[in-house]
């Protein structure tokens, strides 16, 4: 492992492996030829793969990752040609505290972002990109964010010295020869992702099974659409394609361009007329995205199918009409909390197989678990650090923060939808957070500007989704807190600024949802999960304008009476407690907004009249 950097020494030299692969390139694509060459030369690798993305291509590298003792091959039988992953216990979520925007201006990044200036942030990467490749091969991951036969491909290509990173991205992204020859024809823009785990090997070195650095730096150049990723081999921070690119990257393109790129879910819904919605849905990560894409009804004559799980970006066409699109090919889920009785849709498509598993725990007959897969808990377990697991262990056996990696074609309620480049019409955004207290099961905005309020105001309970403390609440933006890709601002502006110009008519309706309000004796208030079908219908129902609620000073709620309760099993007083909206409580709300605004600095003046109108609201109540 190289701590330092710069104790490397520096040469242009490449070795014949590495000459031979650039000379023998599959693309004629001169940027990226000149990319991939200045690369090798900064990283000195010992020899380049162009990435295929074939079947024979991720038989051999599956096959080298269990060698190498990175990956644990799984049962045949339970899971067919899957794997699971143990990751450095240090590198086990996003980073938000080593995520930077480089801006040629500190306003350009905003005040919620870390920044730094873009040429003194490159010239302290090169130093760290400097070698760290040896004893390693590079390889070069060609992909699409979103469909190959898009008007305009969101070409990107990942160049990474992780073949874990290489298999994720194959279930992620669409890759390979395709996705090159394509941009190769159209000689097509591509966000470069530059990807270290930054543990160059010396010769004769022995690898470990999950090589990374202490030092991690997770990097994004909005203006030059470029990201540079080192130290870290996990999710978010390594696999390029998904938050750096599809979220912080394409937000900003899409201020640029007049769309919007967010953290949501995308969902279809059909009520027993056989008439069909799209909506999303945006919670912070480990908030229930994945579990409510692929919710399963329990009311009658209701189906839901997914479209997306985490990602959607939302263009507005001449008409005025939203149309949304996933950019992602695969599904990176929490696994904890993931079970038969919350998420069967999740657990059949991972029993299909094809699927990586990173930091769940090991049955003794070569299968996964994790806390909440089954009710009964195994006896013996190998936990995710390799140890011995009872029940008695006490501690968990599976990270909180373990995650499955799997086709989203295996999911066997995908929209058909799902594969039209030009997206679905979109009828609804959802905002959602984790709140023990106050925000109610679900409302409705009274407009868009006051949509926009709520979810500039979104509020939630941190995760181990990210590293850092868990449980505090802190204000995300439209789920986009670490997300937004240049000035939060701006970026709430942009939203404004949208619904102005689509014009409200136009514009999707905005909904705010709870799924984790707890009773006086600290339980759920609502049961969660296929049960949130019922907010569903009732979220349709207003879109047509047949269902009833209540004004309140923070929206329309739906009393017991206006929610299809048919069949549901619920103390009286829990779905009060779900219901309720509670003057105090939203009073007290009030001062941690400003502060938030304080901090923000330059919120949008509507946005602050909407925190205006909400404050004499609830003085009149
Ligand atoms: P994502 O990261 O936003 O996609 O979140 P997930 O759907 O993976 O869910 C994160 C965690 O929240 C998991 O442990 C889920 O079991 C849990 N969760 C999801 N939906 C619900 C719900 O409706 N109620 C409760 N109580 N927990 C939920
Ligand atoms: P998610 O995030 O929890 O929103 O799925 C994935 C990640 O943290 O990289
Ligand atoms: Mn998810």
């Amino acid at each position: 492992m190289a701590d330092n950097p710069t104790a490397t020494t520096e040469t242009t030299g490449l070795n014949e492996a590495v000459t031979s692969a650039l000379d023998n390139a599959p693309t004629t694509h001169a940027h990226l030829l000149d990319w991939v060459r200045e690369t090798a030369e900064l990283t000195q690798p010992d020899s380049i793969h162009w990435v295929d993305g074939s079947e024979e291509e991720w038989k051999r590298l599956t096959d080298e990752l269990v060698d190498a003792g990175t990956f644990v091959r799984l049962d045949e039988q339970k899971f067919p040609n899957s794997f699971a992953a143990f990751s450095d216990p240090d590198d086990v979520a996003r980073v938000e505290e080593r995520t930077f925007i480089c801006t040629k201006t500190e306003k350009g990044a905003g005040p919620t972002n870390n920044w730094e200036d873009p040429e003194v942030m490159k010239a302290a990467l090169r130093k760290r990109f400097r070698g760290a490749m040896r004893g390693r091969t590079m390889y070069v991951i060609p992909f699409v964010m979103g469909h190959l036969d898009a008007a305009r491909p969101s070409y990107g290509v990942e160049i990474t010295d992780s073949a874990y990173v290489v298999c994720s991205m194959r279930i992620m992204a669409t890759i390979g020869t395709p996705v090159l020859e394509k941009m190769t024809a159209q000689n097509g823009f591509f966000v470069e992702c530059l990807h270290s785990l930054g543990a160059p090997l010396a010769p004769g070195e022995e690898d470990v099974p999950w090589p990374c650095n202490p030092a991690k730096y997770i990097v994004h150049f909005p203006e030059d659409r470029s990201i540079w990723s080192f130290g870290s081999g996990y999710g978010g921070n390594a696999l390029l394609g998904k938050k750096c690119y599809a979220l912080r990257i394409a937000s900003a393109i899409a201020h640029d361009e007049g769309w919007l790129a967010e953290h949501m879910l995308i969902l279809k819904v059909t009520n027993p007329q056989g008439e069909s919605r799209f909506i999303s849905a945006a919670f912070p990560s480990a908030c229930g995205k994945t579990n409510f894409a692929m919710l399963e009804p329990t009311i009658e004559g209701w189906k839901a199918e997914m479209v997306g799980d985490d990602i959607a970006w939302i263009r507005f066409g001449k008409d005025g009409q939203a149309r949304v699109t996933n950019p992602e090919a695969g599904l990176f889920g929490v696994a904890p909390g993931t079970g038969w009785p919350t998420n069967p849709n999740a657990m059949r498509a991972i029993a299909r197989g094809n699927t990586i598993f990173t930091n769940v725990a090991l049955t003794d007959d070569g299968g996964v678990w994790w806390e909440g897969m089954t009710e009964e808990v195994p006896e013996h377990l190998t936990d995710w650090k390799g140890r011995e697991w009872t029940p008695e262990s006490g501690r968990p056996a599976a990270h909180p923060n373990s995650r499955f990696c799997t086709p989203i074609k295996q999911v066997d309620i995908l929209a058909p939808e799902y594969d039209d480049p030009e997206g679905v019409p979109l009828s609804a955004i959802v905002f959602g957070g984790r709140r023990k207290t106050t925000v109610p099961l679900v409302s409705q905005s009274f407009g868009w500007e006051h949509g926009v309020f709520q979810g500039a105001t979104l509020s939630s309970e941190t995760t181990a989704a990210a590293k850092g403390a868990v449980g505090v609440v802190r204000r995300d933006p439209m789920a986009m807190l670490p997300f937004i890709g240049y000035n939060a601002n701006d970026y709430l502006a942009h939203w404004v600024e949208i619904g102005e110009r689509v014009g409200e008519e136009n514009m999707p309706k905005v909904f705010y949802v709870n799924w984790f309000r707890r009773t006086s004796t600290g339980g759920f208030a609502w049961p969660g999960f296929g049960e949130n079908s019922r907010v569903v219908k009732w979220i349709a129902e207003r879109l047509d304008g047949t269902a009833g609620g209540q004004d309140t000073p923070i929206g329309t709620v739906p009393t017991p009476e206006d929610l299809d309760l048919t069949g549901l099993e619920l103390a009286p007083e829990d779905l009060e407690a779900a219901l309720k909206v509670d003057v105090e409580e939203w009073k007290a709300e009030l001062p941690s907004i400003d502060e938030w605004f304080h901090r923000l600095g330059h919120v949008p003046e509507s946005i602050l009249e909407q925190r205006a109108g909400l404050e004499d609201r609830l003085h009149q109540a």
